[in-house]
């Protein structure tokens, strides 16, 4: 399946936590600038198959590539070097740290690098001006929109070849969810590729070019948000939630 322009190749990934494999024979791909959604109901193993990816799974079979390089044996902190980052489920942001210090953590490994970090702070603040103006406020006092843009300008520091989402749009109000998928679809037009997470279809429709859906697991269906449509999305919606 290998294709010169992947630039993550998920090969029959299985893992989990104990002796029981929580995901099994996870087989997906996201080709370069493309953005690609796992659905899929409470407990099917999405943040699994995340974990996976970030080498965060102590148990775990099969082979991770991307971009050029098989990441399958690379310890979490060489694949956060630049291969893939994550705004992970529940946001994990430094409660007690500022805005800005929160942003810069995501570049740690470019600390040496000022003026790399700077442009980047800058194009976060960009995307999302708000974070420019509240950058010296604690960011347990910010809104959890808010906060949720703080992990994802996080996961845009380490400015890595993958970006992977958990659930962005969670508990979020619907103002913040739009402002979220925006910012999703505005970084889809500066190029980056995109692995998203979501229970709601409706957000991945309007962000995803092809949605994988995850059940007990495994992936069980590949589709297309056409396909999915309007008012299945609805339907699913209720499904999955
Ligand atoms: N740290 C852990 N230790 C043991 N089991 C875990 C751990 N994390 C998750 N699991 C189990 O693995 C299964 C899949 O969990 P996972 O978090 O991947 O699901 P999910 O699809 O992300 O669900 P949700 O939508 O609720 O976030 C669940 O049965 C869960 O209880
Ligand atoms: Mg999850």
């Amino acid at each position: 399946m290998s294709s010169a322009n992947n630039i993550l190749e998920v090969s029959s990934l299985a893992g989990g936590y104990g002796r029981f494999d929580v995901v099994r024979n996870i087989t997906l791909r996201l080709r370069e600038g493309e953005a690609v959604g796992l659905l899929g109901p409470n407990g099917a193993g999405k943040t699994t198959i995340l974990r996976g990816i970030m080498g965060l799974l102590k148990q775990r079979v099969g082979t991770i590539r991307i971009g050029d390089t098989d990441v399958t044996m690379f310890p979490t902190h060489r694949i956060a070097r630049g291969y893939a980052a994550i705004a992970p489920e529940g946001r994990r942001l430094f409660a007690d740290q500022t805005v800005e210090d929160n942003l810069i953590l995501g570049a740690w490994h470019r600390r040496r690098e000022p003026q790399r970090v700077q442009a980047l702070l800058d194009s976060v603040y960009a995307l999302f001006p708000v974070l420019r103006e509240y950058r010296h406020r604690q960011s347990s006092f910010l809104s959890g929109g808010e906060q949720q843009m703080v992990a994802i300008g996080r996961m845009l520091m380490a400015d890595p070849l993958i970006l992977l989402l958990d659930e962005p749009s969670i508990g979020l109000s619907p103002v913040a969810v739009d402002i979220v998928v925006k910012a999703l679809i505005e970084l889809r037009r500066r190029g980056a590729s995109l692995l998203l997470v979501e229970q709601r279809v409706d957000v991945a429709a309007r962000v995803c070019d092809r949605l994988y859906v995850i059940s007990g697991g495994e992936i069980v269906e590949e589709t297309t948000p056409e396909v999915v449509g309007r008012e299945g999305a609805e339907l699913i919606n209720k499904y999955l939630g």
